[in-house]
């Protein structure tokens, strides 16, 4: 049986875990570093860098210990080596790199960004490629065709800001700290969301791309107007943040041609509101729904473990060279168009 040791680090969670072949999470330890970001309002790289190489050694050695297993059992170490905060994601790298040398175990350097395309399919077995993807996080947001492990076409991206950074900013404008997604949600159920006019940026134009810097400012005018309550606030963005994304999806879906299934992936997929008008979507075109549990949707270990199972699976899987480099950015896409727009986040 493939087991596989995962390693992530790319933000403000520093994670690891072990998974198998048969799609079971046999040990994950993961610790959040929000006590250590939040009186800045933001995760800072050089805090969150050094808190990764504190507690990363510690909580391999814990999570191998849970599973009763050494490295000698496992037969890949997977590591997250970009996209992210560079130095989180060199403190992870390398850790795996020595991991590695030491054990002579696989390294297989993982990309993030699959690691959040691929967990669906850690959590349903039933889930085969071809699938529309809708990944939603603090950095990207991005509505993608899966056609295979390694095989991403890219229809959306966003010209400004990712959905979860939009939460984020809503979060902090409102002063509910941080980190603001699952605040804003929770407020949001307190409130109307037909009680604040807000715009639906790039609803009603032709292209599937997304834009949620004109959101953000109108919340912004909004709160200072004086005139609406907080939680109506968190409603009316988080409705006009979700129809935003129905109408982008049902641009791209149109795009990219018929997949069985419509998929999410990512922090704001833990989202219950988005959630459900996804789910309502998938329905109007008669696509099956999935959606990892939440907590495999926000950064997590047994992701990164289970695209390194998956990589091992491949037909023509080689390990990647222990010089391999962290990366800042790594397109799932690298063919895909540059958009126009000046903070274009691949
Ligand atoms: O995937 P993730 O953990 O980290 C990145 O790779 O970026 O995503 C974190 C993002 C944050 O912006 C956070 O506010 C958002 O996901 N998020 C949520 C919720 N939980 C996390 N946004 C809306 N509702 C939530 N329940
Ligand atoms: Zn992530």
């Amino acid at each position: 049986m493939t087991l596989v040791l995962g390693i992530e680090s790319s933000c403000d969670e520093t994670a690891a875990a072990l998974v198998d072949g048969e799609r079971r999470i046999i040990a994950q330890r993961i610790a959040s570093q929000d006590e250590e970001h939040a009186p800045f309002g933001g995760v800072v790289p050089e805090i969150a860098a050094r808190a990764h190489a504190e507690r990363l050694a510690p909580m391999i050695e814990g999570v191998l210990a849970d599973a009763g297993v050494t490295l000698a059992d496992c037969d890949a170490i997977a590591a997250t080596a970009g996209p992210g905060l560079i130095g989180g994601v060199m403190v992870g790298l390398v850790s795996a790199k020595a991991l590695a040398m030491a054990s002579d175990t696989p390294l297989i350097a993982i990309n993030h960004l699959e690691g959040h395309a691929l967990s669906p399919r850690l959590a349903d077995a039933e889930l085969a490629f071809p699938y529309a993807l809708l990944l939603v996080s603090g950095g990207h947001c991005q509505i993608l065709r899966v056609d295979g492990v390694g095989e991403y076409r890219r229809f959306a991206t966003t010209i400004d800001d990712a959905l979860g950074e939009a939460f984020d900013k809503t979060a902090k404008i409102l002063g509910l700290g941080f980190p603001g997604g699952p605040a804003v949600e929770r407020l949001a159920k307190e409130g109307d969301e037909s009680a604040v006019p807000l715009p639906r940026p790039m609803v009603g134009s032709g292209e599937p791309h997304f834009s949620f810097a004109g959101l953000k400012s109108a919340v912004m005018r909004a709160h200072q107007s004086g005139k609406y309550a907080a939680a109506d606030i968190a409603a009316s963005f988080q409705k006009a943040a979700v129809d935003c994304v129905i109408d982008r999806l049902s641009i791209a879906l149109e795009a990219m041609g018929r997949t069985d299934t419509l998929v999410v992936a990512g922090g704001v997929a833990a989202n219950a509101t988005v959630r459900a008008a996804l789910e309502e979507l998938a329905e109007r075109h008669s696509m099956r729904f999935t959606a990892p549990p939440p907590k495999l949707c926000t950064d997590n270990a047994a992701m990164i473990a289970w695209a390194g199972v998956e990589r091992l699976a491949m037909q023509d899987f080689k390990p990647d060279p222990l010089d391999i480099a962290a990366r800042p950015r790594w397109p799932l896409d690298p063919q895909a168009e540059p958009v126009r727009g000046a903070g274009v986040k691949a």
